[in-house]
């Protein structure tokens, strides 16, 4: 039973080293010199990238990504500045694509005349894109890759 005890007790440390290892990592990344009790200066807000290009998106799922700013654009009970772009009556005028029909279905697909509330704030799901560099190393790999390297016998 001691045995027990102490083997247990040894996992919980190996476990809460490493948790510590993986958090000064990322602390040290994002935090920069900062020691962890005190606040560094604000990282001055880097500018949006603004383009007409389509960002690829990195699985089929994804909403597609904001490719222009949207500085100031409010969207609250009375207005949504985005749907006087993207709503069906307005691409017309703007140019822009419409939002697709899953943006008018209620939570059984019903297909409503209107944008439902469950789409209504566009930023809970679409996002605009900064340029900055990312503070975390990422190693996501797109599925294309993934796919490519089990097609080529990779089978791990
Ligand atoms: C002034 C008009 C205008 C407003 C306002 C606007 N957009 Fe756009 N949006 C566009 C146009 C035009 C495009 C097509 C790409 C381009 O030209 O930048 C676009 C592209 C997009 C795309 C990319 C679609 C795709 O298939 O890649 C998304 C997502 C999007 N906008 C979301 C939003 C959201 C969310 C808001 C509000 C926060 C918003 N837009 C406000 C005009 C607008
Ligand atoms: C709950 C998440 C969610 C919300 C909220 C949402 N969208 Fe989307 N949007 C998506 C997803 C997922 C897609 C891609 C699949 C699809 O078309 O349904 C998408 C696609 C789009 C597209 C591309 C349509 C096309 O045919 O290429 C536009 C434009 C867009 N959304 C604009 C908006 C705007 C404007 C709002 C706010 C009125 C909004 N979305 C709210 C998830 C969301």
């Amino acid at each position: 039973m001691i045995q027990l005890r102490l083997v247990m007790l040894a996992a919980a440390t190996v476990a809460a080293v490493a948790a510590t290892a993986v958090l000064a990592q990322t602390e040290s990344a994002l935090r920069g010199a900062t020691p962890i009790n005190s606040e560094g200066p604000a990282a001055p807000m880097p500018p949006p990238r603004n383009s007409a290009d389509t960002e690829i998106r990195n699985y089929p799922e994804q909403p597609p990504l904001i490719p222009h700013s949207i500085e100031g654009y409010q969207i609250d009970l009375n207005s949504n500045k985005c749907l006087s772009c993207h709503s069906r009556a307005r691409t017309g005028e703007s140019g822009a694509p419409m939002l697709s029909i899953t943006h008018f279905m209620d939570r059984d697909g019903q297909v409503l005349a209107a944008v439902s509330p469950r789409r209504y704030f566009c930023a809970q799901c679409h996002v605009s894109q900064y340029e900055v560099k990312a503070p975390v190393k990422n190693d996501f790999v797109d599925i294309d890759s993934l796919l490519n390297n089990t097609q080529s016998g990779d089978r791990r």
